[in-house]
């Protein structure tokens, strides 16, 4: 029998940088292992909306099945993401959006939520007194919106809580830590840091350090990764933002199949702190180990079709003499 033909699924990541982009990557490879039938095309915009756009422009033309994408910027990715979508390629949304409604559907974290959660986080630190300085991602990417929307909302409840100074710090470190410096010694009076990601938390926790703000300074940050700051008490919260790399697979399979599926799918946060990082540190030792298994095994499979097909051709080769 002809072999059904394997489905492409083009994935245009907005970046690779850091541990989160690795672990959405790694979810995608443990699911993909379950499915041979699905071929994966991974492109790295490296930060730019411009390469973004023509990489899912090129995606197009090489021919796929369905389009994953994490836009960096919102407006300017939007276009060649409608091209797709107008194509007839499904669209699957992952982690960051684009400002129009052309697409399959939504899967990843709830930014909002992240924000909302950090803010009252933030309250029952400070006992609802004191005065915050947020550290936004890239301003132009929808997950930096959602963050600060949420927190600046659910702060509001808190008339003892105040948001004295903001940085921008696009998601990574190069240009912020200079900016929170100044914004720091401008504002002595700040006692709490929200930061839209850990790799962001982690630099200020430098600056804290090198400010001699350490102990006076809390620090807050996103993603759930950075497990060994919280455990050493440097963060004292990471909100989790789920990489949702398997389930991008699933839903992208479920699209690919024509099954049922939600079209918004906004994963949920849980505050990760001193009293269960231990647990999250167990579980993240415990997803490795099964993949390396996964690996292992698949690896095992993979010698073991390759033996019984040179079998089967010495079998075919016997028969034909
Ligand atoms: C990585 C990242 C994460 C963050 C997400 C938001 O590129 O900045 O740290 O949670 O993107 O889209």
């Amino acid at each position: 029998p002809e072999k059904p033909r394997p489905y492409r699924i083009g994935f245009s990541q907005c970046s690779t940088q850091g541990i989160w982009r690795q672990a959405v990557l790694d979810g995608m490879k443990r699911e993909l292992s379950f499915h041979p039938e699905v071929e994966l095309r991974m492109l790295d915009a490296k930060d730019n909306s411009q390469r973004q756009s023509q990489q899912i422009r090129e995606l197009l033309r090489g021919g796929i099945d369905l389009l994953i994408v994490s836009p960096y910027e919102a407006v300017p990715v939007t276009p060649a993401v409608e091209e797709a979508f107008r194509s007839g390629v499904p669209v699957l949304l992952l982690d960051r959006r684009i400002t129009s409604q052309q697409y399959t559907a939504y899967v990843g974290g709830d930014n909002e939520a992240v924000g909302e959660t950090a803010a009252r986080y933030a309250a029952s630190l400070l006992h609802e007194r004191g005065n915050v300085l947020e550290i936004q991602g890239a301003l132009k990417s929808s997950a930096t919106a959602g963050r600060h929307r949420g927190f600046r909302r659910a702060l509001a409840a808190f008339p003892g809580l105040h948001v004295v100074a903001e940085v921008i710090g696009n998601w990574n470190i190069t240009t912020m830590k200079p900016a929170l410096k100044t914004a720091l010694q401008a504002h002595p009076e700040v006692s709490l840091v929200f930061a839209h990601n850990d790799n962001m938390a982690r630099s200020a926790a430098e600056v804290l350090n090198e400010l001699g703000l350490s102990k006076k300074v809390r620090l807050i940050g996103v993603d759930g990764l950075a497990l060994d700051l919280v455990e050493r008490g440097v963060l004292k919260a990471s909100l989790l933002y789920s990489p949702a790399g398997e389930d991008a697979i699933r839903m992208a399979l479920k699209i690919l199949n024509h099954q049922s599926f939600p079209r918004e799918n906004k994963l949920s946060t849980v505050v990760i702190d001193s009293t269960n990082v231990l647990m999250m540190m167990q579980q993240r030792e415990k997803i490795l180990t099964q993949q390396k298994d996964i690996e292992l095994q698949h690896g095992l499979l993979q010698t073991l079709q390759a033996t019984y097909a040179s079998q089967q051709t010495i079998l075919y080769g016997l028969l034909a003499t």
